[in-house]
């Protein structure tokens, strides 16, 4: 994201102005605005074990055996789907199958405390940070035949 209010929002309240807003402009702006407040939710509630930049060094990170993940790093919430980073936000470290104890994760479960809509935007707010994109579903995958 850059400057806020972004390129997209400007684009949108000039739009408005105009009374010609078209839906992309619209969607845009709107996914700013999300990613906006995730980012402001991701502050509140992750950044004292993931850090002000998503690199897993908040100030509480280094208490734990098993280390915030850092999300800048490249092989991690890039390599996997929207889906599950979603999941694991919700359920937490308590989610992980019985296998990866004692590994216990100190990652907390946010569903109870984080209306959903909230995660979701966290979710935006971070791969926004980190500067990454979730890895897209195989059968949202480029053309038939395109390297991947
Ligand atoms: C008390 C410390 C703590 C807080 C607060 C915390 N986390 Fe975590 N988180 C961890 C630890 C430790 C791990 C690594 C172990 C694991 O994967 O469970 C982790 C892992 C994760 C992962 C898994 C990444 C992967 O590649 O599987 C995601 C996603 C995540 N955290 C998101 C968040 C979000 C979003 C918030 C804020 C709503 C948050 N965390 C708050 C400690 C924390």
């Amino acid at each position: 994201m850059g400057q806020f209010p972004t390129d997209a929002m400007q684009a949108f309240v000039k739009e408005l102005k105009a009374g010609t807003v078209s839906k992309e402009t619209a969607k845009k702006a709107l996914l700013d605005k999300r990613t906006f407040e995730g980012r402001a939710l991701y502050e509140m509630n992750c950044r004292p074990c993931h850090g002000d930049s998503t690199g897993g060094d908040g100030p509480m990170a280094d208490g734990f055996r098993l280390r915030p993940i850092n999300f800048t790093d490249n092989g991690t919430i890039e390599t996997i789907v929207e889906g599950y980073t979603f999941w694991r936000i919700t359920n937490g470290g308590r989610g992980l199958p019985q296998e990866a104890t004692p590994w216990d994760s100190a990652m907390p479960v946010w569903k109870l405390d984080i209306p959903e809509e909230y995660r979701f935007k966290i979710m935006l707010g971070e791969y926004d940070l980190a500067q990454k994109t979730a890895r897209q579903p195989e059968k949202a995958e480029g053309k038939e035949g395109e390297k991947k």
